[in-house]
């Protein structure tokens, strides 16, 4: 009954009794995971030196069998073996025990009871992908603090393992930045929202905002650290920037005119500049958001990005047409190729959205692309040596309604994405396509992620009707190999509510009245 299925499960006959007092017995380098499970078993457990056992420790003669993720778990009637060449493999071990609880276990206000057990069972169990992600929108609706706390543990329930924060766009501007106040002060802040479908839509006259300070964006990486989650950041260029050109107007092509964040969804032709202080900006904001979140990849955007403003700007057509480019349209590239080099001078690697398949080919090689269009411009990218997140919009957009049913709230228009879209997709194109090793550079399809834009989700309760349970079945497209049968899936997913009602996810329920 696990989400994601592993790779291999054999079940014993007994359990293991998980009393009131625990012997638990991490090995050199396993405390964090052991931490984490203790956590998980209750506060109220005393731990022992005698009786049952749970041991854990890492071995790193495993890295071949089970890769740098995977881990071997082996529990009987009085003893549990969780063992893992690396300390991620162990935080996903401790992922299965806690699905391999009661349900009731996981809810927040349950005492830890004596009739908890585990059934006795070995698993071995590795990803088929790396990169494992949801993409949150945080620019186009707010999101609290604590959520994105309690979206990281789920995350890690589910083995995916990116967070991927959408913290800058037209509607709002989300991590502090030193030096740049307005974009916190004003950027942050937009004075009302559209709600209802474009070319029916009317304003809500209700103001809405809110960022996080580097201080709460770092505890929010710790804590995903601990549970084998990367926050990967993305800041947006040069389109989607109206909030930034709303808190500082010299960084767009008109220094003169000053506009409010932006308080419409769709694509705005107010972009960045490309003089040289806005690319400096730029730098400066991504030097920030390196020192706040470790991880190897930032995301620049890149996406939706019309050219118009720089097609009137004559410092745009002189910087075209000083670095000898046709044209002005050749500056998109160049723009992200800039940001680009800076991180990768820090040691990062840039990711930015591909929606063409043409991009590629014209960035670097080292660029991560997430194809968020079709997935054949995903295989086109791999086929131009790029590394790739597969994340095409007909089977990962959780922003689409899920269904025609007619009390289904108002969501993205266009398409409808249903839990059987989201589990059929196949991110290696049926094997078609390679795997790509984050640690290396050879190209290939790094992995899969879900997208939970939030035009039309204002509140936590909404993203989570939108997410679940459709990024259970992501999760699977992510980590497990083998058939994939959406009958046994949809079996094993019946147990896995109760898992999630335990954890106040409102699993298929529509949240109450949006609005
Ligand atoms: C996107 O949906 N514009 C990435």
């Amino acid at each position: 009954m696990i989400i994601p299925r592993p790779s291999e499960l054999t079940p014993h006959p007994g359990r293991f009794v998980i009393g009131s007092a625990l012997r638990l017995e991490p090995g050199p380098g396993a405390e964090p995971a052991a931490d984490l499970l203790a956590g998980y078993l209750g506060p109220g457990r005393a731990r022992t030196h005698a009786g049952p056992v749970i041991r854990l420790g890492l071995d790193p003669s495993h890295q071949l069998e089970l890769g740098a993720e995977g881990y071997r778990l082996d529990i009987r009637p009085r003893r549990v073996e969780l063992t893992a060449p690396a300390e991620a493999g162990l935080l996903n071990g401790v992922q299965t025990l806690r699905q391999l609880l009661p349900p009731a276990a996981l809810a927040a206000d349950t005492a830890p009871a004596d009739a908890w057990w585990w059934p006795c069972i070995s698993i071995r169990d590795r990803p088929r992908l790396a990169w494992r992600g949801l993409l949150l929108d945080v620019a186009r609706h707010f999101m609290p603090l604590d959520y994105l706390f309690e979206t990281v543990d789920r995350l890690a329930l589910h083995k995916l393992n990116v967070l991927h924060l959408h913290l800058t766009d037209d509607q709002g501007w989300r991590i502090e930045v030193d030096g740049l106040p307005r974009l916190t002060d004003i950027g942050a802040w937009r004075t009302e929202s559209q709600i209802g479908p474009p070319g029916d839509f009317h304003l809500d006259g209700t103001a809405h905002g809110g960022y996080y300070s580097q201080r709460e964006l770092r505890a929010l990486v710790a804590h995903a650290a601990a549970r084998g989650v990367t926050i990967v950041p993305e800041i947006e260029m040069p389109g989607h920037t109206r909030a930034a050109l709303a808190a500082y107007p010299n960084l767009g092509n008109h220094p003169d005119r000053t506009l409010p964040v932006w308080t419409r969804w769709g694509i705005s032709e107010d972009i960045l500049s490309v003089d040289d202080h806005t690319l400096d900006f730029c730098r400066q904001v991504l030097a920030q958001t390196m020192s706040v979140f470790p991880a190897r990849y930032v995301h620049i955007g890149g996406d939706e990005c019309p050219t118009t403003a720089w097609h009137t700007s004559p410092e745009a057509r002189r910087r075209a047409a000083r670095l000898g480019f046709r044209g002005v349209d050749e500056l998109h590239g160049w723009f992200l190729r800039q940001m680009h080099d800076f991180l990768a001078a820090h040691d990062r690697r840039a990711a930015c959205w591909d929606e063409t398949g043409h991009s590629a080919g014209r960035l670097p090689e080292a660029m991560a692309l997430t194809a968020w269009r079709d997935p054949d411009h995903g295989a086109r990218a791999v086929a131009h040596g790029h590394q790739v997140i597969m994340a095409p919009h007909t089977s990962t957009y959780l922003d689409y309604p899920q269904s025609t049913q007619p009390e289904e709230p108002q969501g993205q228009p266009g398409e409808i994405v249903t839990l059987e879209d989201v589990h059929a997709f196949d991110p290696l194109g049926g094997g078609a396509l390679p795997v790509g090793d984050p640690a290396g550079m050879a190209p290939g399809v790094l992995g899969v992620q879900a997208q939970l834009w939030t035009e039309y989700a204002p509140t936590p309760a909404h993203t989570d009707y939108l997410a679940y349970p459709r990024l259970c079945a992501l999760a699977e497209t992510a980590w497990s190999t083998g058939p994939r049968e959406l009958e046994e899936f949809l079996g094993r997913l019946d147990h896995h509510r109760h898992r999630l009602r335990a954890l106040g996810v409102p699993v298929g329920r529509l949240p109450a009245a949006a609005r």
